[in-house]
């Protein structure tokens, strides 16, 4: 339980590493990333720092969560700066698999969600992708065993689909959501902000405003559609291409009319140039 980073790749290596923890009783937090590591995941390490003894980053690019079209070819990987940061945040274990590991040969199971959480919204736009990302977080949750697991509210649907999906399978582990980490103009922190160009970059946060000005109007008692269509308009004028811009109850993620059905949580995705950006607030 030496203070020192470890970076195990294979599973058999994995349980061997974590086992004096267990032995000693220590809770187990997991991170699970794709790196490219940010103050946003960070925020999720130092929420797990805070509940745990260990604390397990996995850095996994999962291609199954990247449909044929999408950026997985190009996705950012920065592992050694990323062990930098991790080894600085005197975290302990570093789980990172070969593709080969995580989906050997012959590997033929995919778990499905279903439900209000899963269907629309990103599911609507990358229909592979909720069945990659429950498939590779049930294999990270059995093969770490956590007690807890940190996700991003930045990615809402997928940590209201993951808690779903623990639940329903019965998996002794607390999914803790941990709120969005922003930069100074309110663009939420993702790996993908990278591909944005200076004048792409400019009118990002402008998606963070537009979903502040509609949570603000609905609690003044505004119109749930009417808020949402003036925000739509103002989201195209900002030179974005909407995917959607809706409203959800928070927890379930079923779709809601009026504030009277909520807690509300106001989702939205857009089309910057090349880049697809996503956020969320709370109403
Ligand atoms: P990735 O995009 O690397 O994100 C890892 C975790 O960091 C997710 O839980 C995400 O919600 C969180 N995160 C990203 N940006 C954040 C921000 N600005 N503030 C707070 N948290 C943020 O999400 C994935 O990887 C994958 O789908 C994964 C769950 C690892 C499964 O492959």
């Amino acid at each position: 339980m030496a203070n020192r980073l470890k970076i195990v790749r294979t599973v058999p290596s994995l349980r061997r590493a974590l086992e004096p923890y267990r032995r000693a009783r220590a809770h187990i937090a997991l991170v699970p990333t794709m790196g490219a590591l940010h103050r946003g995941h960070m925020a999720l390490v130092s929420e797990a720092r805070r509940r745990a003894k260990c604390v397990v980053v996995s850095i996994f690019v999962n291609p199954t969560q990247f449909a044929p079209h999408e950026d997985f070819a190009s996705y950012p990987r920065n592992f050694a700066t990323d062990l930098r940061v991790l080894r600085e945040a005197k975290i302990d274990l570093v789980w990172a698999p070969s593709v080969e590991d995580m989906y050997p040969d012959g590997f033929a199971t995919r778990v499905m969600p279903e439900g209000a959480a899963k269907v629309g919204l990103e599911d609507e736009f990358r229909p592979h992708f909720f069945g990659g990302v429950a498939t590779v977080v049930a294999k990270l949750f059995t093969q770490v065993s956590p007690d807890f697991a940190l996700f991003g509210q930045k990615d809402y649907q997928q940590l209201r689909v993951v808690t779903q999906m623990a639940k329903d399978l019965d998996m002794p582990v607390k999914v803790i959501g941990v709120p969005t980490v922003r930069e100074s103009d309110g663009l939420a922190l993702s790996s993908r902000n990278a591909y944005l160009s200076v004048a792409e970059r400019a009118v990002a946060p402008m998606l963070h405003r537009v979903l502040k000005q509609c949570a603000n109007r609905i609690k003044n008692g505004e119109k749930v559609d009417h808020v949402l269509n003036v925000g739509r308009i103002e989201i195209d004028l900002a030179g974005f291409v909407l995917d959607y811009l809706e409203a959800r109850h928070a927890l379930s993620l079923a779709p809601i009319e009026s504030s009277k059905d909520g807690p509300i949580r106001l989702l939205v995705a857009a089309k910057l140039g090349k880049t697809r950006l996503i956020d969320n607030v709370a109403v």
